[in-house]
């Protein structure tokens, strides 16, 4: 089914930033978001449907709305979407999201803290067998296969899942439900996703209602039974001393799984794709596998699979030009910002050598820095170490596809053909 494009009343090329379709072509999308970095890096965009926004495009610009959280807040609408959306979620009774990402100031902070230090670098770095094991198990299919794939679908999908449902404790039969919850959630706008849309209400509302359902059966085992997996910390997080919420505790789980998974998996659909367009660059990683952290730095800040979060103005503020005006909604465009030819030297190169990689502003910054970062890079760079050393030759075998959604998109189809070692 064709979805057709909101209607834009400024500048027309403000619809890069909420159409899905847009998202499905990244070639001209960043030709787009460059001219408007150049013309207009604060835009103001107001789309039927939407609250008005400003589009924030440039590095130092989305660096400083991250920073200064003082000013710019977090809402139970921090993920962009139509105005319907909530609508639809307040009539139906549904709560409101309250993630993370929706939380602002102390009650961001307490909640965090349940999880935070099982997300430190040292401690990550105690999961590294566990994604060796998974990443081998997935490279492993290769020779099942037998010498052509969808890299997307048949590899990163599942081994991404695999790590973040591994991470929680959950086991691998309901593996399809996750995914089926997930896809459902946050490839909205991609109708390869959608399942049926005649009626959106209960799309989104049977979709919630089966997340809600099973993890209060997940965190109602793990406080019977505690095991050392993060399920058992969320079930029996505390903040300021008293039991998580049931609300927050739902919408705990949700987050992780969600943005724990499609993120990580299309940053290395998206990261294997360049290298399969740039032999060379694939050549060097294989003749220097160490490079793979900054191989996997740079699929991360190439691919940007979180497009864009919303931030409230708590005030006047000037930004990039503008007066953003108190209670004005901002929208930071994660993949224009770590594409900013001020902060990256040619910054359309996808170059796994780059010494500035690290710059990207792909996982946000500040108080919500993405909490599950180091658990990313590592999958990312463990995998793609993983197919070269299994794979002799490998190359594009057709067109990849790209998932048509606003809010976390990427490399959905990517079809190869390789030869074993
Ligand atoms: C390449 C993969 C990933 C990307 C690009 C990504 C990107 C992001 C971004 C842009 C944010 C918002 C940051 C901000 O507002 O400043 C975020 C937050 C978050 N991410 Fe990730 N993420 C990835 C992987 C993961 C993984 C693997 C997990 C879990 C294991 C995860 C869990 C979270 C959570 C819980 C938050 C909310 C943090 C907060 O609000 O305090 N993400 N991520």
């Amino acid at each position: 089914m064709a979805l057709t494009e909101p209607v834009i009343s400024t500048d027309p090329r403000g619809l890069i930033f909420i159409s899905p379709e847009r998202f499905a072509d990244m070639e001209n999308w960043h030709r787009t978001a460059a001219e408007i970095r150049r013309d207009c890096p604060v835009m103001r965009v107001e789309v039927e449907g939407w609250p008005a926004f400003w589009a924030v495009t440039k590095h130092a610009d989305v660096f400083e709305v991250s920073r200064r959280s003082d000013v710019f807040f977090n809402t139970p609408k921090s993920a962009p979407g139509p105005e319907l959306q909530y609508e639809m979620m307040q009539a139906l009774g549904v709560d409101l999201p309250r993630t993370l990402v929706h939380l602002h100031g102390h009650e961001h902070d307490i909640h965090r803290k349940v999880t935070n230090d099982w997300f430190k670098p040292a401690a990550v770095s105690r999961l590294q067998p566990a994604i060796d094991e998974i990443a081998d198990e997935y490279a492993d299919l290769l020779v099942d296969l037998g010498g052509e794939c969808d890299l997307a679908r048949d590899i990163a999908v599942p081994f991404t899942l695999r790590v973040i449902m591994n991470i929680f404790g959950v086991p691998r039969e309901d593996e399809r439900t996750m995914l089926e919850l997930t896809q459902g959630l946050f490839g909205a706008g991609d109708p390869e996703y959608l399942g049926d849309i005649s009626d959106p209400v209960e799309l989104i509302t049977n979709n919630i209602t089966r997340f809600e359902n099973y993890f209060d059966d997940l965190a109602a085992d793990r406080r019977a039974h505690p095991t050392d997996d993060l399920a058992t910390v969320i079930a029996n997080g505390t903040v300021d001393d008293h039991p998580m919420g049931d609300v927050e505790r739902r919408w705990y789980y949700i987050i992780v799984a969600t943005a724990g998974h499609d993120t990580t998996s299309y940053a290395l659909s998206g990261g294997m794709e360049q290298l399969l367009r740039h032999p060379d660059q694939l050549q060097l990683l294989r003749d220097d596998p160490s490079l793979a952290a900054n191989a996997a730095e740079e699929s991360i800040r190439w691919t940007s699979p979180v497009r864009s979060f919303f931030r409230w103005a708590q005030s006047d503020y000037e930004l990039g030009g503008v007066t953003i005006a108190e209670g004005d909604v901002v929208l930071t465009s994660y993949p224009s910002a770590s594409r900013d030819e001020d902060v990256f030297a040619d910054s359309m190169t996808f170059d796994i050598t780059r010494p500035d990689a690290d710059k990207l502003l792909s996982f946000g910054l500040g108080m919500h820095y993405c909490l599950g970062a180091q658990v990313a890079r590592r999958e990312v760079r463990t995998m793609l170490n993983k197919l070269l050393e299994r794979t002799s030759s490998i190359e594009l075998a057709g067109e990849p596809e790209w998932t048509g959604s606003h809010f976390v998109s990427g490399v959905k189809r990517l079809p190869v053909s390789y030869k074993l070692r």
